[in-house]
Parts: structure tokens; sequence; C-alpha cells
């Protein structure tokens, strides 16, 4: 794999009817590093990483993975998803299966690995995000934070080379954020994964970050390291926006 960034997008535009919800979206994002997609309800986020996995058409421009332009007409869309973990605010999970089968499904029917490697993999990564015992049980008997965690282990169980996360906290009760962004953090830390995302919790993004971009109105306002966006922020819209964070007591 090259060294060079694990995605790249290049004067993205996107429009739904007549409103331009991302406009001129340059981003890079280097291997190993989390960016985080900063900004208020509205502001683009979200359809951001729904390009990046190709859920939506772009208007103009381009996004490469690993340096292939996947929003090239001939692109295999299939082969481009199956490099990207996606994670949204609702976990998704099938409520008739039990948490194993679950993480399992993708592998053995998308990706062709046998349900014993599957597991195997399955399980591992269940140990790892705290979640050993959980194999056997059904979604509907775990916590919030607990399928929050299944869903990101569904995510990781193709081995994404890139993981986007879409406010993966939103829905959780306040005490069981606490775990699932420890395993994003574990997840930089540990395995170096390269992940994008949209988050309101700025403590986190401040901490784990490598890189914020602060949207606004579908346009990538301003952007740098957490201590440069966060710290010391160039533009006033931005400061604004990090005043009622402050004032809201989530920062
Ligand atoms: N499928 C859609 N059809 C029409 N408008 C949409 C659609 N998805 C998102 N939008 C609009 O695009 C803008 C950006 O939305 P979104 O990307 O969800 O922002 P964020 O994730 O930052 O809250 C909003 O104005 C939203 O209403
Ligand atoms: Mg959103």
């Amino acid at each position: 794999m090259s060294d060079g960034p694990v995605l790249r997008m290049e004067s993205v535009r996107k429009t739904f009817g007549d409103s331009v919800v991302l406009r001129d979206v340059d981003l890079e994002v280097a291997p190993h590093t989390v960016t985080a997609l900063i900004g208020a309800s509205g502001s683009g986020k979200s359809t951001l990483l729904r390009c990046a996995n190709l859920l939506e058409e772009i208007d103009d421009g381009a996004i490469w993975l690993d340096g292939e332009e996947i929003t090239d007409p001939r692109a295999d869309h299939d082969a481009v998803r199956r490099r990207i973990g996606v994670v949204f605010q609702a976990y998704n999970l099938f409520p008739h299966m039990t948490v194993l089968d679950n993480i399992t499904l993708a592998p053995r029917r998308v990706h062709g690995v046998s349900r014993a490697e599957a597991e195997e993999r399955a399980r591992e990564l269940l140990e790892r995000l705290g979640l050993g015992g959980k194999a056997g049980a059904y979604p509907d008997r775990l916590s919030g934070g607990q399928q929050q965690r299944v869903a990101i282990v569904r995510a990781l169980a193709v081995r994404p080379r890139l993981l986007l996360l879409d406010e993966i906290t939103a829905a959780l009760d306040p005490e069981l954020v606490g775990e699932v962004l420890t395993v994003v953090r574990d997840l930089k830390e540990d395995e170096g994964m390269t992940m994008v995302l949209a988050t309101h919790e700025m403590g986190f993004a401040r901490d784990v970050a490598d890189q914020v971009c602060f949207l606004d109105g579908g346009v990538v306002l301003e952007r740098g390291t957490a201590d440069q966006v966060f710290g010391d922020p160039q533009q006033e819209r931005t400061r604004r926006f990090l005043r009622r964070i402050v004032e809201a007591g989530r920062l």
C-alpha cells in the first residue's frame, strides 16, 4: 500500500436539488491518522462521509482511496465499499441474529471468508473491545454502548483500510459515551487505524484527532491540528461555534 493519503477529496461538490450541501471540499487523510469533522447540525458532515463511501454520488470533483480514483465511473463501487468500514449513529444490528452472526455476515457473504475464519476474527475483536462474553447474545440484551461496540467490531471484521464514524455516540446515554470513545482511541493507538469521524464530542476530538475540519454550510471553513482549531481558531464562525459549545459545557 502506498504512503500517500488513504483518502483524498478534491473540489467535491454535492447538491440535493437546489441546495448545495458540499462546496469545493478538499480533504486529505494520511495513513494512521484521525480526522475529526466538526460543525453545526446540517453543515454537511454526514454527507461528506457518505460521499467518501460512495453512498452519495458527487456532482463535481473527485475522490481517491489509496490513490485510486473511486469517483471514476469505471470504478468498482462494491470493491471500494469493501475497503471502507462505516459506523453510524444508529447501530443497525440485525435483531434476529446473535452478535457473532451480525459480525460474521459480511466477511462470509461479501468477502468469501470461511465461517471458521470469520468467527475466529470476530471473537478476537470482541475480546479486544471488551465484549468477550457476548458472542452468543442477541442485540436487545446489550446496552446501547455495547451495541455500538458490536457495530464497530462488525465494521472492523472485514479489515477495512479506512473507518468512517458518523456521530457514533450521539444516541447513547451520557454514561455510555466513554466506553465507545475509548474503543476509538484504542483503535488509533493500538492498530493505527485510519479514521474520519463526525462528532459533537469536542473534548474527544481535541484529544484524539490529528486533523480537525470545521464545516460551515458545506464548506471546510477552517482546518488544522486540534490545537490550532480549538486553541487558536482563525475564523470568526469557528470561534462562534466553539463558544457555543463551551457555553453548553461540551468542551
Ligand atoms: N438525502 C437528502 N436530501 C436532501 N437534503 C439532504 C439529504 N441529506 C442531507 N441533506 C441536507 O444536506 C445538509 C447537510 O446535511 P448533513 O450532511 O446531514 O449535515 P450534518 O451531518 O453536518 O448534520 C442539510 O441541509 C440536510 O438537510
Ligand atoms: Mg450528521
